[in-house]
């Protein structure tokens, strides 16, 4: 042995603490756990399942299959569950009056599940009318226009019909202007200043959202029109920043950024910037992509679903609603 020794080359060797399973584990700066998921739920109002057909390995739930989803959700550990309602197209009308309307699908299901599982999960429901539009959109419509602050008169009816039912958290996704201030003030007026608002603040016009338009039957009746006028351009970022100040000053209690894997840069900036809970949707496009690979053989499932949920972590996101909540919870072992 020489001495003094030579200097080593190089003089950092990053694989050594790469050669052990255990020391891997020991450095690791980011985990997944069964608390970070929250599981999207369809529901139609019918019995048994229907497949939807952009989202193999995800089908609607009818009444009588709903509660026995949200009790697996608890048996998996999974906190929460985002309910989405495909709605009966004679029930769908320009005003999309059924939104409102307390006996409706989301809110009868809703009630069955608090009954079934009370506090032992959470329930999240979108504030948007585009499940009850004849035309798809998530607002009113006049003259060709998306109406701002007509369409939140609506929507935050929608929001006292949907606490009223039990549902703990509102998740407004209708990106309209000013709509998280006047939702909080109707809920804590009408008592409900217990229920959260996690606020789509960061949401893109996204052609990933197409499997979800076939899910709640809203794509027909959107046809070719888009949602460009109030939800974001994939090509901004700062803007992001700025709707994330908004609906925090507004009272949103927590945010999301949608889709999630193209849009891993905003979730991060987000959480480095405001330190809130910060939620990422993987959205319906984002699964169909990675199911269809899976299935056709091209990638390996698990790991390949396992890395996707990791990744939302690292960038900063709290948790990730996706429709690979049920495998990833099986995958984490519970
Ligand atoms: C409705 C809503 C959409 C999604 C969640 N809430 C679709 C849209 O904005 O057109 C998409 C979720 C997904 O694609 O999985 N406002």
């Amino acid at each position: 042995m020489s001495y003094p020794p030579r200097a080593p080359f190089p003089a950092t060797r990053l694989r050594r603490v790469r050669a052990h399973d255990w020391s891997r584990r020991l450095v690791r700066e980011c985990s997944l756990s069964v608390d970070d998921l929250i599981w999207p739920l369809f529901v139609f109002d019918g019995h048994g399942t229907e497949a939807i057909k952009s989202l193999p390995g995800v089908s609607r739930l009818g009444t009588d299959h709903i509660v026995d989803a949200a009790r697996r959700a608890v048996d998996l550990g999974i906190p929460a569950i985002a309910l989405f309602p495909a709605t009966d197209p004679k029930l769908k009308s320009d005003d999309a009056a059924e939104a409102i309307n307390e006996n409706n699908l989301v809110c009868r299901v809703t009630r069955e599940i608090k009954r079934a599982v009370g506090d032992q999960l959470g329930v999240i429901l979108d504030v948007a009318l585009d499940p009850y539009s004849s035309h798809g959109q998530d607002g009113l419509v006049r003259d060709g226009r998306v109406v701002n602050d007509e369409t939140i008169a609506v929507l935050l009816q929608q929001a006292i019909v949907q606490a009223r039912a039990g549902c703990d958290v509102i998740a407004p996704s209708d990106m309209m202007d000013g709509r998280i201030g006047v939702i909080r003030g109707a809920l804590d007026e009408a008592d409900f200043g217990d229920v959260q608002i996690m606020s789509y603040a960061a949401k893109y016009a996204s052609a990933f959202y197409g499997p979800f338009r076939d899910a709640v039957g809203s794509a027909a009746n959107l046809g070719a029109a888009d949602k460009k006028t109030y939800q974001q351009s994939p090509s901004q970022s700062d803007e992001a920043i700025h709707e994330v100040a908004l609906d925090l000053a507004e009272g949103a209690d927590s945010v999301m950024v949608k889709p999630g894997m193209p849009y891993l840069d905003i979730v991060a900036r987000v959480k480095q910037t405001f330190g809130v809970p910060t939620f990422a949707y993987q959205v319906s496009g984002e699964y169909a992509m990675i199911r269809g690979a899976v299935d056709a053989g091209w990638l390996s499932g698990d790991a390949v679903i396992m890395e996707s949920l990791l990744a939302f972590k690292r960038a900063g996101a709290d948790g990730v609603l996706t429709y690979f909540a049920p495998d990833a919870a099986r995958l984490l072992g519970r």
